[in-house]
């Protein structure tokens, strides 16, 4: 007899390539639980992965009793919250933080200055940007209390006096936005860019820009505000 080419691989293969995206997904959200570190999590989810195929109740077994064993061989205490002083849009505020809290969610949770926006929380759209001792920076990478005694401007600080600020009265001017989400990063980067004074051209605003995602694609409108607002002049 021929044989046969679709062979199908065996059962148990099949569901093991299967769980594996679930180890990429537990290390790309770099899990750590019940005070164990990334490899210790990493060693329980795979045994539990190799368990659960052999044997349900086994896996649940093991998995309770490995985690108990490392617990109380190696405890590691929560660490203790810290005091964080920050001037946020020209007030000081005062904050107790857990150390792993982001300048984002300092803002957002803490604050209630929700015009910052979290769209990524990765770095990648630039939804969270606000300007630190006026430079920008992508506030969902920064921890809080590396910035105690900083000076914090979100998108809620930059009118004054009831003015907007110049270039969010461009953004008016050139409906550089629809949805919305992205336009408090896009005008803090915006009020960034402009004070670094390093753009010449709407090619240097756009490239000095791209870190500022805008799913709606208003870039010739948001690239016409900043030249306005760094031409000094209104419409
Ligand atoms: S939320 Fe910070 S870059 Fe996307
Ligand atoms: S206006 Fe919608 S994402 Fe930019």
């Amino acid at each position: 007899m021929a044989p046969t080419t679709n062979k199908k691989p065996p059962a148990r293969r099949v569901e093991l390539i299967q769980r594996v995206p679930l180890l990429k997904y537990c290390e790309s959200m770099q899990v750590s639980a019940g005070g164990m570190s990334w490899n210790q999590s990493k060693t329980r989810v795979f045994s539990a992965i190799l368990f659960s195929i052999a044997d349900q109740p086994q896996a649940e077994f093991h998995m309770a009793h490995a985690g108990a064993a490392q617990r109380s061989a190696s405890p590691l205490p929560l660490p203790d919250k810290v005091w964080v002083k920050l001037i946020v849009n020209g007030v000081e505020r005062r904050l107790q933080l857990l150390p792993w809290v982001s300048l984002l969610d300092a803002l957002r949770d803490h604050l209630d200055l929700t015009g910052t926006k979290k769209g990524c929380d990765h770095g990648q759209c630039g939804g969270c940007t606000v300007l630190v001792d006026d430079r920008r920076i992508n506030s969902c990478l920064t921890l809080a209390v590396m910035k105690d005694g900083a000076k914090v401007t979100t998108v809620e600080g930059l009118a004054s006096d009831g003015a907007l600020h110049p270039l969010q009265q461009a953004f008016i001017d050139h409906d550089a936005f629809q949805c919305g989400a992205c336009t408090p990063g896009q005008i803090c980067s915006g009020v960034g860019l402009i004070a670094e004074g390093r753009a010449r051209s709407d090619d240097e605003i756009r490239e000095l820009m791209s870190g500022n995602i805008c799913r709606c694609g208003a870039y010739p409108n948001i690239v016409a505000a900043i030249r306005q607002a760094m031409d000094g002049g209104a419409r």
